[in-house]
């Protein structure tokens, strides 16, 4: 099971991807964690991400391809991975095409996750995330049970520095220059499904599992 996760930035691609894993049991590879892993480590590659990031721009098409390949490349990602955030270019695309037809494998479905705008920003700017275990809560729309603690682990929940209204706004301006020219590339592939993502949670996924079977 190859997928990918596309939509815009709060469509709830990384909320979905928990309840994906926990039922299908692929690895989930997400370029945005990756890159907030490396910023949190204070690695070469999170200092170049995060300039990019803080201004809701894309990092270059050669760090970030390469990232997504090494991950691709190791084992257990042969028997079906779910890529989120990645591609988001059509030169990422490619060179992730490439990357797989030369490993025998390809993409087999992507899941084009759908929201407006406004629910976008109201969705991003709420959103508060476990410092311990990545788990995603909205203030409003998923609260945790106490305020600013994870229901999962008591972690301390925390807002993302690029979650600000500004930077919201020039993300989502990214992304339908530069990403969602995908949808067309995937829709000649033949792999894409759309889902309607202003949904409930459970109604979202309830969808992708039609998909996925
Ligand atoms: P990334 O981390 O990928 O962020 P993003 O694409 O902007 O998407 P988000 O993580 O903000 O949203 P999501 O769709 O995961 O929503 P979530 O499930 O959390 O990328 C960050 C940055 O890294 C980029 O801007 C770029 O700089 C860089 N980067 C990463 N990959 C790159 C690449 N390939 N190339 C170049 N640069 C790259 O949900 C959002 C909120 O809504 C949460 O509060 C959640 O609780 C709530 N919610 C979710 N689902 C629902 C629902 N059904 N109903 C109500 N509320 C919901
Ligand atoms: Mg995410």
């Amino acid at each position: 099971m190859n997928i990918i996760l596309l939509g815009p930035p709060g469509a709830g691609k990384g909320t979905q991807a928990a309840k994906i894993v926990e039922k299908y049991g692929v690895p989930h590879i997400s370029t945005g964690d990756i890159f907030r892993e490396n910023i949190k480590n204070g690695t070469e590659l999170g200092k170049k991400a995060k300039s990019y990031m803080d201004k809701g721009e894309l990092v270059p098409d050669e760090l970030v391809i390469e990232i997504a390949t090494d991950r691709l490349a190791k084992d257990d990602c042969k028997n079906g991975f779910m890529l989120d955030g990645f591609p988001r270019t059509v030169h990422q695309a490619e060179k992730l095409d490439q990357f797989l037809k030369a490993n025998g494998r390809k993409i087999e479905y992507v899941l084009d996750i759908a929201v407006e705008k406004s629910e976008l920003v109201a969705r991003i700017t709420g959103r508060r995330v476990c410092k311990a275990c990545g788990a995603s809560y909205h203030i409003v729309n998923i609260p945790p049970k106490k305020e600013g603690v994870c229901d999962a682990c008591g972690g301390e929940l925390f807002q993302r520095a690029d979650d600000t209204e500004e930077t919201v706004a020039n993300r989502i301006d990214v992304y339908e220059s530069q990403t969602m020219p995908l949808i067309d590339y995937y829709e000649k592939q033949g792999v894409i499904s759309h889902i309607d993502g202003s949904a409930g949670l459970d109604n979202v996924f309830a969808k992708i599992t039609e998909v996925l079977g």
